[in-house]
């Protein structure tokens, strides 16, 4: 693997850039939130300029805190079920699978668009009973390839936003007619991060657009039958927020007299 991968990647598929290199960057902190050495060794294997994602070390937390939480949830599912399926989406080219590293009875299963899987799999070696689908998350049919033979764990970080709420709600009720039981693990943007969207660095620079805003629990409860509330947690309340900055502390402290701040990114998570 010498050779560096070319990186051609438009709108909602160009985001996982900087959530990767964010997580590169913080790998090299002193304290760490993730501490990805992964992430840091991925973007060393694609042809691309940094500098031109705009961004510096600073917000790092802002992808960093969500994705340690979403590991402690699923590595949680799977110590509760050693046989599982994994379905990953939205993967971009975040290293879950590497540093959750997964026994043998787990089916992991990462989807994106197609021209994200095909950096994957120019960068990330094979690993057993680890599986890519090239897809839109929209398609109807790309979860009827996955085997429904055991409990199932989806998990959908960061995509949910660039989906609209009817697109939403279908994939999650497909989900849950087909897989015999499991969870649900996804982030939502609140109605106000979603009306602000131009406010956004990341979506200015991507020319991408988010759709899907979820307030709380029951805007998900109310469309999708046969899912329990395990967990909504707002991104300032999250139990990874610990070794962030004293700036992103302050901010914290702040956001508490604003609701619609504090809330505005969410963590939930759904037992079926
Ligand atoms: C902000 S990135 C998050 C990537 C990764 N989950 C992470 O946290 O690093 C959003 C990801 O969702 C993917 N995505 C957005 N809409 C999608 C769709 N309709 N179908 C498949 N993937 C989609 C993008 O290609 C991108 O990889």
């Amino acid at each position: 693997m010498t050779e560096k991968a070319t990186v051609d990647l438009t709108g909602a598929a160009q985001t996982m850039l900087t959530t990767l290199y964010l997580k590169a960057l913080d790998a090299g902190f002193e304290r760490p939130v993730l501490g990805d050495g992964f992430a840091e060794r991925a973007i060393e294997r694609l042809d691309y300029d940094w500098r031109d994602l705009g961004i510096s070390k600073r917000w790092a937390p802002l992808v960093t805190v969500r994705t340690a939480q979403y590991d402690a949830w699923a590595r949680d599912f799977l110590a509760a079920h050693d046989r599982a399926t994994v379905v990953h989406l939205g993967c971009g080219l975040d290293c879950r699978v590497q540093r959750l590293d997964p026994g043998p009875g787990v089916e992991w299963y990462d989807v994106d668009y197609p021209e994200v899987i095909a950096l994957r799999e120019q960068i990330y070696p094979a690993r057993p009973g680890y599986h890519l689908v090239a897809t839109s998350a929209t398609d109807p049919s790309w979860l009827d390839e996955i085997p429904a033979d055991r409990p199932t764990l989806l998990l959908a970080e960061g995509i949910s936003m660039y989906l609209t709420a009817d697109q939403g709600a279908e994939l999650l009720r497909h989900v849950v007619d087909r897989f015999p039981s499991g969870e649900v693990q996804i982030d939502f943007y609140n109605s106000f991060a979603i009306r602000s969207q131009k406010a956004h660095t990341l979506n200015r620079k991507t020319g991408s657009t988010l759709y899907w805003a979820v307030d709380g629990p029951a805007d998900v409860l109310n469309r999708v039958q046969g899912i329990r509330l395990l967990a909504a947690v707002p991104f300032f309340d999250a139990d990874t927020f610990g070794p962030t900055s004293k700036g992103f502390h302050a901010v914290r402290r702040l956001s508490r007299l604003v609701p619609p701040v504090r809330k505005a990114l969410q963590y939930h998570r759904y037992a079926f």
